[in-house]
C-alpha cells in the first residue's frame, strides 16, 4: 500500500468497532479544563457587546451565496466591536451545561468537547496594540500575550509565504488541545475534531461576509514555526488551521 492510502484509513470511522474501546472519561478521570485560563489578569481587555449597526446585509441567503474566499484586503482597521462580532460567532459560549461539564457555543462540535482554543495575530484593529492575543471564551475577552519583532514576517513564513496571512487587520488562529477529546473518545476523537475546526471556520467566513470583511481558511503552514509564535508546546498543544481577516 502505498503511503497515501495506507494515511487515508484516518478518515474512516472507527466508532463502535473496538470492541476493548476504553477512555480516561470511562475510567472515571477528570475532565481537562473547558478553556484555557488567564495567565495575567493585568493582561485582559473585555471585549464591547456589538450591535446590528455593525452588519453591512442581513439576508441569510445573500451571506451565503457571497461568501468566496479573500485574499486581497483593504488597508483599513476593524473596530473592537467587529472583533467581538467575530470571535463570538466562531467560539463564542451560549451556555455552560451542568459543573462545568460542557459548554455550548454558536458552532457544534462532536460531544460538544470544543477542544479549540483561539489565537489572535492583531495587525489594525482600532483599540489595541498589535501582537499575538487569545480569546477567553467563557467570558468573552481577550488576553495579550506579547508582541513579537517582525511578527508579520514570521507569520507570512509561517503560512509557507501566502503573503495575505499577515498582511490583514487580524488573523484567527486555531490551536487544538487534543486531549479534550481523547479524554472521552481515545483515538476515535481525532478524526471529528478536525471536523470540528471547518465548522468554525465556516462561521468565519460568514460573520466576515455580513460586516464588510473577507477571510480565506488556509492549511497550507509550517507546524513548528506556526506553534512556536504561538508559544504553544506543539504535542498537547498545536496549530491547526488559520484564517487572516480584514476589510473587503
Ligand atoms: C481546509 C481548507 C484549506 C485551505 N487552504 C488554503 C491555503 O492554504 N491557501 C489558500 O490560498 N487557500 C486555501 N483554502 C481556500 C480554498 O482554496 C478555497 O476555498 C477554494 O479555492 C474555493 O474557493 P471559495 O472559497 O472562494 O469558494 C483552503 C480552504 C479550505 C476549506
Amino acid at each position: 500500500m502505498n503511503k497515501a492510502k495506507e494515511q487515508r484509513q484516518f478518515m474512516k470511522s472507527k466508532f463502535g468497532k473496538n470492541e476493548s474501546f476504553s477512555s480516561d472519561q470511562m475510567e472515571g478521570k477528570p475532565q481537562p479544563p473547558l478553556t484555557n485560563s488567564v495567565v495575567n489578569p493585568d493582561n485582559v481587555i473585555v471585549l464591547p457587546e456589538f450591535g446590528e449597526d455593525i452588519f453591512v446585509k442581513t439576508h441569510i441567503l445573500d451571506i451565503i451565496n457571497d461568501r468566496i474566499s479573500h485574499r486581497k484586503f483593504k488597508n483599513e482597521s476593524i473596530s473592537l466591536e467587529e472583533l467581538s462580532f467575530l470571535l463570538w460567532s466562531t467560539q463564542g459560549v451560549k451556555s455552560v451545561v451542568g459543573e462545568n461539564y460542557a459548554t455550548m457555543r454558536t458552532v457544534p462540535s462532536a460531544g460538544a468537547r470544543h477542544p479549540y482554543e483561539t489565537n489572535l495575530m492583531i495587525n489594525n484593529v482600532r483599540g489595541l496594540k498589535r501582537g499575538i492575543y487569545r480569546y477567553l471564551p467563557l467570558t468573552h475577552q481577550l488576553e495579550y500575550v506579547y508582541t513579537p519583532d517582525d511578527m508579520v514576517q514570521t507569520i507570512t513564513q509561517a503560512a509557507r509565504k501566502q503573503k495575505f496571512a499577515g498582511d490583514c487587520a487580524v488573523t484567527f488562529i486555531w490551536s487544538v488541545v487534543p486531549y479534550k477529546g481523547e479524554w472521552r473518545y481515545n483515538e476515535e476523537s481525532h478524526k471529528p475534531m478536525l471536523l470540528d475546526a471547518g465548522h468554525i471556520c465556516q462561521n468565519l467566513y460568514l460573520a466576515c461576509e455580513t460586516i464588510g470583511c473577507g477571510t480565506c481558511a488556509i492549511a497550507a503552514y509550517d507546524q513548528d514555526l506556526l506553534d512556536e509564535l504561538l508559544q504553544l508546546d506543539g504535542d498537547d498543544h498545536f496549530s491547526v488551521y488559520l484564517s487572516p481577516v480584514g476589510k473587503v
